[in-house]
């Protein structure tokens, strides 16, 4: 076991059984030790904070793990005006955020050209802007970039082709890896990710996920177990396995090792100091969400989310040695401290 975290701390690169054998074996404390030791190698003790504005819970997609999947009726539908999200932007960006993350369920009302309205007020705010809206055509993800959007998340969920097409019905998967590549062709920083604890999911699975985040080169990976929601297909079965999430992500830093990881809502959902835990298993970046708590409650894609206090998680950073950055924190730091810094409060 020694010999395989080592070989991943140099070279960064491990095979399928290795990753096998970190996955499945019975202590994972020192997996997450060297991803913490790669961590602030390579990226320091900053911590990036991006502001999380859901901007519309409609969404076309059924996926089954999900609150807001198209069949859920129990569901109060909203859409944000294009005033109230620039409005909540630049609460944001008052605040001090450099990175304003917008989300939605795949809402088609949102076309392209709208959205690149949007984001062109945005980033007059001189924020970087994030984008998680879901599958469109290169045409739409090109006038997205082209409004000045920096960066895209859009999870893979599972690279488990068979797995993936029973999760979301209609869907396929050959178009969400043509999404992902897509986006990487188009010079967004491009994040994906994997839910943890899908039914039938299996270790060999997960393995292929991180091999797939390495292959694809990935800027961004958010990793989350999963929170079984009573409104969908999945009610009663049990949630993903906390300590297998941190795994993965633990593994995903050892061999992306100056990427942005954030430490998920999903994994403070499941453990009360789960965000703090994944900070120190390889995680650099917290997303704190400024969606409007009117709003917020609607958006539930899983019960419970945890939320986030900013002066309790200061506190709580400080006390492990991490400090709060104030660039917009792309991968590598292209920002550099000299343009135009920001405080927080
Ligand atoms: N539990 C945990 N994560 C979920 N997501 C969707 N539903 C759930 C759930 N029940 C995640 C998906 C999606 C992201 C926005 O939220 O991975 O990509
Ligand atoms: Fe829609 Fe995203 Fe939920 Fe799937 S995970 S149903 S795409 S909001």
């Amino acid at each position: 076991m020694i010999d395989i975290i080592n070989k991943a701390k140099s070279k960064h690169s491990l095979t399928k059984d290795e990753i096998i054998f970190l996955l499945s074996c019975e202590d994972g404390s020192q997996i997450f030790k060297a991803a913490d030791e790669v961590r602030k190698k390579y990226v320091g003790d900053d911590v990036h904070l991006r502001a999380l504005i859901e901007f519309s819970n409609i969404c076309r997609c059924n996926c089954v793990y999900c609150g807001l999947r198209s069949q859920n009726s129990d569901v109060e539908r909203y859409r944000l005006s294009q005033t109230q999200i620039l409005e909540s932007a630049k609460r944001a960006a008052d605040f001090g955020y450099r990175t304003i993350v917008l989300q939605s369920g795949e809402d088609i009302f949102f076309t392209a050209d709208y959205l690149a309205e949007i984001i062109k007020d945005i980033k007059k705010l001189d924020v970087a802007v994030t984008l998680s809206i879901g599958e469109r055509t290169f045409e739409e993800y090109k006038i997205l970039k082209d409004s000045g959007a920096d960066r895209f998340l859009l999870r893979i969920e599972t690279t488990d082709k068979v797995l993936y097409e029973k999760c979301h019905p209609k869907a396929s998967f050959e178009n969400r890896v043509r999404c992902l590549r897509d986006l990487k062709k188009l010079g967004f920083e491009t994040g994906t990710g994997c839910l943890v604890g899908l039914p039938e999911q299996t270790i060999e699975s997960l393995a292929d996920d991180i091999l797939f985040f390495k292959n694809l080169d990935a800027d961004m990976i958010g990793i989350g177990p999963l929170i079984v929601h009573p409104h969908t297909p999945l009610n009663g079965l049990p949630n993903g396995n906390f300590d297998l999430a941190l795994r993965v992500m633990a593994i995903t830093r050892l061999l992306l090792p100056d990427i942005n990881i954030p430490a998920t809502t999903a994994m403070e959902t499941l453990n009360s100091q789960g965000r703090i835990i994944a900070l120190q298993s390889g995680a650099n970046v917290v997303m704190p969400n400024l969606t409007d708590s009117y709003a917020r409650e609607k958006y539930e894609i899983y019960p419970n989310k945890a939320g986030i206090n900013y002066t309790e998680l200061s506190e709580k950073l400080s006390q492990i040695g991490r400090t709060i950055s104030h660039l917009k924190g792309f991968r590598g730091n292209k920002d550099l401290p000299s343009s135009n810094e920001r405080t927080f409060g």
